[in-house]
């Protein structure tokens, strides 16, 4: 631990900004990742997303700690930033402040909050409720924290950012403006869905913000400014990105994406430091990616209505226990003698890895090693390394197929390219079956203590990429990383 201590200080000494995002559909392990190398920033900045994301950490005490909106910094007590294009949920924001300064038993290092962010409202949230309902079956699977709306709203120039909690005469026209544009749309809501009882008036609602916005007021600044000026005094900044390239609302899946700008480029988009102040990017791969929510998935194992639901419905195997032992056990045996089914294939690894979302518990629905999404994603992103988070799960896993190639309309394409996100469902994947390792590698912290297979596994994968594989996870412990200079 102190030599890779000292290795990841002599590697991210020349780097006084590093970016983390996702390159797949979420839930990656970026938290995992940041908790590594954090120690080596002195502050922590959120850049994109908001209450949608859903990070894991584990505290010094070994207790698991989830941030939404603050940046995991929190954890390590790191100067915390909310940058401009992170949305603001003032409510969401003290309660997840009460609750860590709770888990971690002393207060937070800083948490400065941008005085330009979108800031949420109940008419938000409603009309997420709206737009999922009029989109029917074409439904997004949203998390349901108002990220769409807080967009959309915000570039279509309606709706307050959080310096106007301190000037009531804006709060209130932008409140009145958003109630009166949206109105006829939330009174047909109400008609559709009688769980909206009534419509909160623009008054109440700045009424209710005004306690929260007194707490939080020394705390509103210029970001942008702030992180400026950091850089300026030779700080280090880790720039937190949230959800992936998968669901980057430009070069994701669309419709069926976030809002923001989950992809590197978001990071000066939603800080204000200048391009040339991005230094280095960690892209964070899942072994097995998940998908939440609707849209394109290629290397899919099975449906996903059926795994989101087989969480919800079978909780019994997703906590610890001989049910949950002896299902693992049964599956295993299945897919090293070839009988397993998709759908087992997908549950196994479901229940394996505890595949549920950090916001909002529903199952995520588990896909096959997927080479040509990930070029493309490092096409987008070009990052400086990758991290490989969940190699673990291939644990006595004996073959394991990998997608290697999207065939579309008779071709492979070439590295770097995919169909439009509405062609997808057409994609042909070609699939390898690559040696897996019959070892259990749970835990393994140190890269010669790997079987050979899963060195060359991860050699093979490297080669394919082009980029460095610096970080790989063996478990969701803190120690359960390996790093690969
Ligand atoms: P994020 O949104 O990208 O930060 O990821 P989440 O925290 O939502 O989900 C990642 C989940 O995977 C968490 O439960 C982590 O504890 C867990 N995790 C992270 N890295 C690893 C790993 O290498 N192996 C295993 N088994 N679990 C991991
Ligand atoms: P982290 O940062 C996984 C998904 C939702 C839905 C789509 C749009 O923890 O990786 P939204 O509420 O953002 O409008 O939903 O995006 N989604 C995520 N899936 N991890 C996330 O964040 C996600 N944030 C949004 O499930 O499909
Ligand atoms: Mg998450």
């Amino acid at each position: 631990m102190a030599k890779d201590r000292q290795t990841l200080a002599s590697i991210l000494k020349k780097h006084k900004t590093l970016v983390v995002v996702g390159g797949n559909w979420g839930d990656e392990g970026k938290g995992k990742v940041i908790d590594k190398v954090m120690e080596h920033f002195d502050i922590v900045a959120r850049f994109s997303g908001g209450a949608n994301a859903g990070h894991t950490v584990f505290t010094t005490a070994g207790e698991k700690l989830v941030s939404h909106l603050i940046p995991t910094g929190l954890a390590q007590q790191k100067v915390c930033v909310l940058g401009r294009g992170e949305f603001f949920n003032l409510e969401l924001f003290l309660k997840e402040l009460k609750d860590s300064q709770a888990l971690l038993g002393h207060d937070l290092a800083p948490v400065y909050i941008d005085r330009q962010a979108p800031l949420w409202t109940p008419y938000h949230a409603l009309f997420e409720t709206y737009v999922e309902l009029m989109r029917g079956s074409a439904k997004i699977g949203t998390t349901n924290k108002g990220i769409g709306p807080l967009e959309g709203f915000y570039k279509l120039r309606l709706g307050p950012v959080v310096g106007y909690l301190y000037n009531r005469e804006l709060l209130n026209k932008s409140l009145a403006t958003l109630y009166e544009t949206l109105k006829p749309s939330l009174e047909k809501l109400q008609t559709l869905d009688s769980s909206v009882v009534s419509l909160p008036k623009p008054e109440e609602i700045a009424e209710q913000l005004m306690p929260g916005a007194e707490k939080i007021k020394n705390f509103v600044s210029d970001t942008s400014y702030f992180l400026h000026q950091a850089l300026l005094q030779n700080k280090k900044i880790l720039l937190e990105g949230a959800q992936a390239t998968g669901l980057d609302a430009w070069w994701g899946t669309y419709p069926y994406v976030s809002a923001g700008n989950s992809v590197a480029a978001g990071a000066a988009l939603g800080t204000g430091l200048p391009v040339s102040d991005i230094a280095a990017t960690i892209l964070v791969a899942k072994t097995l990616p998940t998908r939440v929510g609707n849209g394109p998935f290629p290397s899919e194992m099975w449906e996903r209505q059926a795994a989101m639901g087989f969480a919800k419905d079978h909780l019994e195997l997703f906590s610890k226990g001989k049910e949950r032992d002896e299902f693992l056990s049964l599956m295993l045996e299945k897919i090293n003698d070839g009988s397993a089914s998709n759908a087992e294939m997908s549950q196994y690894f479901q229940v394996l890895g505890d595949e549920r979302g950090a916001t909002t518990g529903r199952g995520r629905s588990v896909g096959y090693l997927d080479i040509p999404w990930l070029q493309y994603a490092i096409r987008i992103n070009a990052p400086t390394w990758i991290a490989l988070t969940r190699f673990d799960m291939l644990s006595k896993v004996k073959t394991i197929p990998v997608v290697v190639g999207y065939k579309f309309k008779g071709e492979v394409l070439p590295a770097g390219q995919i169909p439009p996100p509405w062609e997808m469902g057409e994609i042909e994947i070609v699939k390898e079956n690559w040696t897996g390792f019959g070892e259990d590698i749970s835990g393994i912290s140190n890269a010669d203590d790997l079987p050979k297979n899963a060195k060359d596994f991860l050699a093979k994968l490297e080669k394919l990429l082009g980029v460095p594989i610096l970080l790989v996870g063996t478990g969701p412990a803190r120690e359960a990383i390996i790093l690969r200079p």
